[in-house]
């Protein structure tokens, strides 16, 4: 049985999920979008940063997003990004399909990451993604031109957002150009910790 394809993000309050430029994609603004992840356990066991962290709910809920992945899809600009901060062990551990115009072979890391690159589009990167995670859900994990080609494909069954206390003002907005038309969201879950709200919602075609 294959499982479902969602989405997981940290959004500001104004509806913004990364600053606009390249140059400040992992930044101080992104620091504090992120700021409730890098306490967690998890996170600091997932990219070796050592023993110790929180173990709350936020915790819990970057276990479970990590554990429910059987394989993700990104764009290329998240890749990018990645490809310059993530550590030699990527954190993902499993294969990711990179949609992208460049043609490049494989890139595999320690730990278990494989990133495939992607070139005849979503819907053959999620086919393969699909086939990787078997019974485990895709992730779309992002960034925000990706996520909304699949939203607007009608390819996302389910999203969580965690909505962080701050505004951007400018930047990637992750709702920017979505066809609102097609989109029906049903709330499965507000949840809020001390550091942000998380926000689940089914997507329903309309
Ligand atoms: N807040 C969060 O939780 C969160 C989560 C994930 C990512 N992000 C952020 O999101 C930002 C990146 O988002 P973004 O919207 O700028 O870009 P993106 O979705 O990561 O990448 C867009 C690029 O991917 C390639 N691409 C996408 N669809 C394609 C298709 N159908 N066929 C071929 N190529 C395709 C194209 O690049 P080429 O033409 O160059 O190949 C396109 O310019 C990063 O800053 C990242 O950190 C935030």
């Amino acid at each position: 049985m294959a499982g479902k394809v969602f989405f997981s993000v940290s959004m500001s309050l104004d509806g913004f999920i990364a600053p606009e430029s390249a140059e400040d994609l992992m930044g101080p603004q992104w620091r504090e979008l992120q700021q409730w992840v890098f306490p967690q356990r998890f996170f600091r066991e997932n990219l070796k940063f050592g023993e110790g962290g929180e173990e709350g709910r936020d915790n819990h809920i970057l276990r479970e997003t990590f554990e429910r992945t059987g394989a993700s899809v990104m764009g290329k600009r998240m890749f990018d990004a990645g490809e310059r901060a993530w550590p030699e062990e990527a954190p993902f551990h499993t294969p990711v399909f990179v949609v992208t115009h460049e043609e490049r072979d494989p890139w595999e890391r320690p730990g278990g990451t494989t990133f495939h690159f992607v070139n005849d589009g979503i819907e053959a990167a999620l086919h393969r993604a699909r086939e990787a995670a078997g019974d485990r859900d895709v992730r779309i994990a992002g960034g925000g031109a990706t996520i909304l080609e699949h939203v607007n494909a009608g390819l996302v069954d389910e999203f969580s957002i965690a909505l962080s206390p701050l505004l951007f003002g400018t930047g990637i907005r992750l709702f920017e150009g979505v066809d609102a038309g097609r989109v029906a969201l049903e709330p499965v879950r507000a949840e809020p910790s001390p550091r942000v709200t998380h926000l689940t919602y089914a997507v329903r075609g309309r």
